[in-house]
């Protein structure tokens, strides 16, 4: 079902990254996704970064035509949207480690929110190229975890990557679950410092009908629909996926490496 909600709150992250809130109770859980238009061409999928019974928030990084048509919504305008989509985080108990990198972090902060009411011990680690692109710092010093920034140019916390760091908290915590959503190459890195280490990874492909219909977003070679069987997947999943890490697909199907 499609749903039209006016855009009740506007947040600069940053000069390229808005959050957009609306009041809105959707019943939704981390790791979701919705498909949003503004009614002037295309519907493209976004994580949620919050939601609770009154409100939900997406954050969004301009790229390029349509993310640049939502730069210029102002607060009052009106959005459309259907959803949410998708598999969720499944929320753990024990010691856990999120690891996100740049624009992929805000859906860590809803699933660390609700891993907070279960009583997890979270340790979260964000990364990003630059200090600009280093997104929820301030939300998530707020919440009760143990929270480290890095970035590349060693700005703003250490300098590396968040591979670099959540390597150096699996060396000191025994670390149950592990939880990561960024850039895919930045998983496909800390896959290998897994090994037999259950996870779950928050992957995106392109998206069109959101529903399992179109098969624009099926991956190799097991074929997942990853608007239907993902976007967050398993371990067991992930480690048949011989494309992960590897290449995706453009709008016509066309193979395109990372
Ligand atoms: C499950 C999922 C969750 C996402 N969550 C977020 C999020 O929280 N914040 C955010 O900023 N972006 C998110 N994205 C990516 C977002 O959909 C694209 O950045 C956006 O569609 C770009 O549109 P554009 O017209 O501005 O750019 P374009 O110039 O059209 O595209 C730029 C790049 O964005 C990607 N993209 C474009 N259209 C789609 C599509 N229909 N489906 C998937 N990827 C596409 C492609 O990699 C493309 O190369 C998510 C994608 C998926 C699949
Ligand atoms: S986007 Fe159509 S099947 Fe997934």
């Amino acid at each position: 079902m499609r749903r039209t909600v006016k855009i009740h709150d506007i947040i600069n992250e940053s000069d390229t990254v808005r959050t957009f809130v609306f009041h809105y109770s959707l019943e939704a859980a981390p790791g979701q996704f919705i498909m949003l238009t503004d009614f002037a061409g295309g519907e493209k999928p976004f994580s949620l970064s919050d939601s609770d019974t009154t409100t939900f928030s997406v954050t969004i990084k301009k790229i390029g035509s349509f993310t640049s048509r939502l730069f210029r919504k102002k607060i009052g305008d009106f959005l459309s949207f259907r959803g949410p989509f998708g598999t969720c985080f499944t929320e753990k108990r024990g010691k856990v480690l999120l690891v996100g990198g740049g624009y992929g972090t805000p859906p860590l902060y809803f699933l660390a929110k609700r891993l907070i009411s279960t009583g997890a011990q979270i340790i979260v680690v964000n990364g990003a190229r630059a200090e600009s692109d280093l997104l929820f710092c301030n939300r998530f010093e707020k919440l009760n975890l143990e929270y480290q920034n890095i970035t590349q140019s060693g700005c703003l916390g250490k300098e590396g990557t968040s591979v670099d760091l959540a390597q150096e908290v699996l060396n000191d915590h025994e670390i149950d679950f592990v939880y990561a959503a960024g850039p895919e190459l930045m998983m496909s890195e800390l896959k290998k410092l897994l090994e037999s280490k259950p996870y779950e990874f928050l992957l995106e492909r392109y998206m069109k009908c959101a529903i399992g219909i179109c098969g624009n977003c099926t991956v190799d070679p097991i074929g997942i629909r990853l608007c239907v069987e993902g976007p967050v997947l398993s371990n067991k999943i992930i480690e048949q996926l011989t494309e992960f890490g590897k290449y995706h697909r453009d709008a016509s199907g066309k193979k395109v490496v990372f």
